[in-house]
């Protein structure tokens, strides 16, 4: 009998399953998320979402179903991915496509699934990450809204580069820009490491529009929410340079502030959800984002600093690693890039 916090799910006829072992309810599932976040007709959760919803991924689909009913009432996703920050590699779980049922919402079932899930998986990675606006929602349970984003728009004409699909262009090309890739992003931000595997997956997601210039790439558009917009780039000049050669394509959203000329408007946002951990790999890899030794003592982050003991709770945390901190640990903070085809 499964117990979770206790209870015996028996009692509620729902259990606890992965997707894995249910692939007959993948179709289910993935129709479930799409009702739940009101997906119009010409969208489809798994080509946006390829990585997640990929059969290789189905493990880390986590659902509740009701037994009697033979159905699919809850899902929660998540996708462990490596990201690099200075030569350190730091496990991060992104987590999405959380839904429930409508229903059976209200029951407390979310919180049951969720609890759940990050329980079994928090061993395995120094922070969660998520995207959702429910902010006060994942407060519960320590999300905080962390991580620049700068957003980006040309006042200039649109250079009109004809746009393509990832899985159409030659071997050439991917190779090209799974080094622009590297060598741009990853040695320059806190980001996902990809791997041929990752880049295999792109080839999925056929929502996204890619556009080649001379000396980088953008996708544009993918899914609902990112309509217009460039969020997954590389360009040997940064913002600068690709927006040069692309003129108004969207808003082009990026990790860094650059000093950009008049006819390039600016805006900033925050990335997404974090949750830190605790346990000793997490405070390891937490440690060198904060630039300090940091241990988990009394239910707080602290730090030992000169003569003083520096106790921080899991938003002040992110502040001083991602945001403007109130004990300014860091000079500056470190800058997150994850692309809008790794976001789930
Ligand atoms: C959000 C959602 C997953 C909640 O599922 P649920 O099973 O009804 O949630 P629960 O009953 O387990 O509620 C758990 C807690 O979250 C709170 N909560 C539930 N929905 C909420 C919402 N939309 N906003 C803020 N808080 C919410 C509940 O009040 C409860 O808090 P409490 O214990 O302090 O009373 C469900 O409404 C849903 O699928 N919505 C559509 C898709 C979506 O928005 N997904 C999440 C965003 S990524």
């Amino acid at each position: 009998m499964t117990l979770i916090q206790g209870v015996p799910l028996t009692f509620h006829t729902y259990e606890y399953a992965r997707l894995d072992a249910f692939p007959e309810f993948i179709d289910q599932t993935n129709s479930l998320i799409e009702e739940a976040f009101s997906y119009q007709k010409n969208f489809k959760f798994n080509v946006d979402f390829a990585p997640l919803t990929n059969t290789k991924n189905a493990r880390n689909r986590h659902l509740l179903i009701d037994k009697s009913k033979h159905k699919v009432i809850a899902h929660v996703g998540a996708r462990h991915k490596n990201f690099v920050w200075q030569g350190e590699v730091i496990p991060v779980t992104l987590l999405g496509g959380i839904a429930v049922d409508s229903e059976y919402r209200g029951q407390g079932l979310f919180q049951i699934l969720f609890e759940k899930v990050l329980a079994q998986l928090q061993s395995q990675c120094a922070f969660f990450l998520l995207w959702s606006d429910k902010h006060e929602l994942y407060n519960k349970w320590d999300f905080y809204l962390a991580g620049k984003q700068w957003c980006y728009r040309s006042l200039k004409p649109s250079t009109q580069i004809q746009s393509t699909l990832y899985k159409d262009i030659s071997k050439d090309q991917k190779e090209k820009m799974a080094v622009h890739y590297r060598q741009f992003v990853n040695q320059n931000y806190f980001s996902p490491l990809r791997d041929d595997t990752d880049w295999e997956e792109f080839n999925e997601i056929t929502s996204s529009d890619l556009l080649l210039t001379p000396e980088g790439y953008a996708f544009k558009n993918k899914g609902m929410d990112l309509q217009g917009i460039l969020h997954d780039f590389a360009h040997s000049n940064g913002v600068t340079g690709l927006l040069h050669e692309l003129g108004n394509e969207g808003v082009l959203w990026s990790a860094k502030n650059e000093i950009v000329e008049d006819d390039i408007l600016q805006d900033l946002q925050l990335v997404g959800l974090w949750k830190p951990n605790t346990h000793s790999m997490a405070l390891k890899k937490l440690s060198h984002l904060l630039g300090f030794e940091l241990h988990f003592r009394d239910n707080m982050f602290v730090v030992d600093k000169d003569d003083q003991t520096l106790k921080m709770n899991a938003e002040d945390l992110l502040n001083e690693i991602f945001n403007y901190g109130n004990f300014g640990l860091r000079k500056d903070n470190v800058p997150v890039y994850i692309g809008g085809l790794d976001s789930i």
